[in-house]
C-alpha cells in the first residue's frame, strides 16, 4: 500500500445492502454485509483520499479518517446521497448491492395474514439503476461498478460493464461460501473498457481493496499525463 497514491482526491464508496420496506416490520433486502466497501473506504483514506462512505450499516466500526459518513436505508435514499456528492466526486465506487425492485406500496400498519389465508402476492416496482444513472451523466468521474453473480459470470459482467458506462467493473462470484456476501475473503475479476480481464485471487478483502484502488489510482495519473 501506497499511502499517498490517492492523495486528495475524492473518493464516494457506497456499501451494504438496501432494504425496501414492505410494512413497518418488513422489508425487501439482500446478503450484502458491506464489508467489501467498508475495506475500500477504509483503504482509500490510508491512500490520502478524502472519503465518503455511503453505508446502509450503522453497526459496523467506522474505518480511520474518513471526511464522512452517510447512513442510508432505501435505494432512493442511496441514490438522493450520491446524487448530492456526484459532482465533487473524483472516484466513485458502487459496491452497494441495491435492490432492483421494491414492494409497490409501504402499508403503514403491520400486514396481518388472514384466518384461512393460504397464499399472499406482493407486487414490485423497479427502483432506479443509480450507476447507470450515474455513468450517463459522468464527466470526470472514475466510476466503479461491482456484478454479482451466482452464475455466466463473465457474461453479466460484461453486459453491465457496457450498459453502464463504467470506467471498472468488479466482478465477484457469490455462490460460494469463502467469498462475495458476508466473507472476510473474495476473489474478483476486473473489467475494463479495450484492456483484457485481470483476476485477482483469493484474499482478505482489504487486499482485493488495495489492488482495486491502486488500479484505479495507476488510471486516474495516466489521465492526468
Ligand atoms: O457487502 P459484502 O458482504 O462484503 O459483499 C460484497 C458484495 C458481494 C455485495 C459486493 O462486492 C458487490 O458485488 N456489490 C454489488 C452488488 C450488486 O448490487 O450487484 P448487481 O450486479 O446487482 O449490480 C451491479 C452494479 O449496479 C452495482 O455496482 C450496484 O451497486 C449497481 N446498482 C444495482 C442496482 C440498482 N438499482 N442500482 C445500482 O446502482
Amino acid at each position: 500500500l501506497t499511502p499517498n497514491r490517492l492523495q486528495d482526491k475524492v473518493v464516494l464508496v457506497t456499501a451494504g445492502g438496501t432494504q425496501e420496506p414492505l410494512d413497518p416490520v418488513r422489508y425487501i433486502g439482500n446478503r450484502s454485509s458491506g464489508k467489501m466497501g467498508y475495506a475500500i473506504a477504509g483503504m482509500a483514506a490510508q491512500m490520502g483520499a478524502k472519503v465518503t462512505l455511503i453505508s446502509t450499516r450503522p453497526e459496523l466500526a467506522v474505518p480511520a479518517n474518513l471526511a464522512q459518513v452517510i447512513y442510508v436505508r432505501t435505494a432512493a435514499e442511496l441514490q438522493g446521497a450520491v446524487a448530492s456528492l456526484y459532482n465533487e466526486a473524483d472516484v466513485v465506487i458502487m459496491a452497494a448491492a441495491v435492490a432492483d425492485f421494491k414492494p409497490a406500496q409501504y402499508v403503514s400498519q403491520k400486514i396481518k395474514k388472514q384466518v384461512g389465508q393460504t397464499d399472499m402476492t406482493l407486487e414490485l416496482n423497479r427502483t432506479p439503476d443509480i450507476l447507470a444513472t450515474l455513468g450517463q451523466e459522468k464527466k470526470k468521474q472514475y466510476l466503479v461498478g461491482f456484478a454479482a453473480e451466482t452464475n455466466d459470470l463473465m457474461a453479466h459482467a460484461q453486459v453491465k460493464l457496457t450498459a453502464k458506462q463504467v470506467d471498472l467493473l468488479v466482478a465477484n462470484d457469490v455462490s460460494q461460501t469463502d467469498r462475495g456476501f458476508g466473507a472476510d475473503q473474495n476473489a474478483v475479476t476486473l473489467l475494463r473498457p479495450n484492456q483484457a480481464p485481470e483476476a485477482l485471487p483469493l484474499a482478505s478483502k482489504k487486499v482485493i481493496a488495495t489492488q482495486i484502488l491502486e488500479r484505479i489510482s495507476t488510471a486516474l495519473s495516466s489521465k492526468e499525463e
